[in-house]
């Protein structure tokens, strides 16, 4: 707590509180649009979640949100728990007092209490400093857009399914995209009751694929700030191409749809990169993403989580190194033998130290604007990669 200027805080954020962060964050990022966080974002902002939006008020004003917002992410054989840091803000004349760093830490510290292993946010280069000073790291490309235009829809083959557009997707029908999206590497694993929110949020349709009543594929088209474009789709390869052919159809001349492809790829993934080449661009240069920004909040815990996935990287009969965090004084040590990982905690030769930073680079690949070589004992290990679906992101 404390009590300069009688701000107070960082607190966790109340159901009294919420209309002033949501004034605070629709003031700061929603100017000039008719979306709301509150509605954009319901899960960061549900009753569940108050305890993890950590706010300071200053004569009784929210001045300063951060919130962050648990999840699991199942993929390349592990699981693991991320959080991710959800819409951040400080009053304009409240800026440059300490306030959003304080809260970012209460973040970090809750997170570590939740069993979150690693925090995760998207932002501008502006912002890396500031988030740098709580021990994220921007790291590797993520993955790439590619854009339609009115003209390409015929690209796309229509392959006669009948199509349904939906702005609310029923229980039935969720039920099934969830297995079809679970049949990707689909990287968050959603609670099932979340389809429910994420299937009908403002400014996204959701088009159906139907052979007979058969539901086959599906695509969410978005037209909001945050999830524009063909923002998610899943199910059958040709079925989604007769989805990507009628929104595409739908555009007016000189309109266009973004395609998000991870680097995990997937169906859609695929179906873009393979129609739409030409348009390539870094996932990082849309306006509704920017860079990864990463902090491993627990390097041990994380690293045995994906044990599984290092054991099947590494193709050395043997392998043994250490590495310590400098910030935490933790040392992990990794022995490799018989394809089996034996991970703990004790000092190997070679042993390597490093700062949280320096392994998030290493771990999840280095930004390109400052390439770091990989230690040698580590030499084809990494980077892990895992996707955040844009429908996930908050
Ligand atoms: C990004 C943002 C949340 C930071 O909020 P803030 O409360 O000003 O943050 P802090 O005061 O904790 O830190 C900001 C800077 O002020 C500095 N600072 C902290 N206390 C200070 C003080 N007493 N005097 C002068 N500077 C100070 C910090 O060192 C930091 O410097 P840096 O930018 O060089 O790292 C705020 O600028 C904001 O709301 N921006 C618009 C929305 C946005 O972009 N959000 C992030 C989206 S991902």
């Amino acid at each position: 707590m404390m009590n300069a200027s009688q701000a107070i805080g960082p607190l966790a954020c109340t159901k009294s509180d919420l209309p002033g962060v949501i004034r605070l964050v629709d003031g700061m990022m929603r100017q000039g649009t008719d979306q709301s966080m509150l509605t954009d974002y319901p899960l960061v902002y549900a009753e569940q979640n108050l305890q993890n939006i950590r706010i300071i008020k200053l004569h009784g004003e929210v001045v300063s949100v951060v919130p962050f917002i648990p999840h699991d992410v199942v993929i390349h054989g592990c699981r693991f728990k991320i959080g991710i840091i959800s819409p951040t803000c400080t009053a304009t004349a409240h800026q440059r007092k300490g306030y959003a760093l304080r809260c970012l830490k209460s973040c970090s510290e809750g997170m570590h209490t939740a069993g979150c292993d690693i925090a995760i946010l998207w932002t501008g280069q502006n912002n890396f400093r500031f988030y740098g000073r709580d021990g994220y790291q921007v790291v590797a490309h993520q993955g790439t857009t590619h854009r339609g235009h009115a003209g390409d829809a015929g690209r796309f083959v229509d392959h006669g399914e009948r199509v349904e557009e939906q702005t609310q997707v029923g229980q039935a029908h969720l039920e099934q995209i969830r297995a079809m999206h679970e049949r990707e590497s689909c990287g968050i694993f959603r609670a099932p009751d979340n389809y429910r929110h994420l299937f009908s949020l403002p400014k996204l349709k959701t088009l159906l694929a139907f052979r007979g009543t058969t539901l086959v594929a599906y695509l969410v088209v978005g037209s909001g700030v945050n999830k524009p474009g063909l923002v998610e789709g899943g199910g059958d390869k040709a079925s989604l191409e007769t989805l990507v052919h009628y929104a595409l159809s739908q555009l007016h001349k000189g309109e266009h749809l973004d395609g998000f492809v991870y680097r995990t790829a997937g169906t859609l993934g695929d179906l873009l990169q393979e129609k739409l080449p030409q348009t390539r661009r870094p996932i990082e240069e849309h306006d509704a993403i920017g860079w990864t920004l990463v902090r491993i909040n627990n390097a041990g815990s994380f690293i045995r989580k994906i044990a599984p996935w290092l054991a099947k990287r590494n193709t050395a009969p043997r392998r043994e190194f250490s590495i310590a965090v400098h910030e935490t004084g933790e040392i992990i040590s990794l022995r490799f033998m018989h394809g089996a990982l034996d991970i703990g905690a004790d000092k190997l030769d070679p042993h390597l130290e490093m700062s949280r930073t320096e392994l998030t680079s290493l771990i999840f690949g280095a930004y390109p604007a400052a390439p770091t070589p990989q230690p040698e004992p580590t030499r084809g290990l990494f980077p892990f990669h895992f996707p955040v679906p844009v429908l996930d992101h908050s």
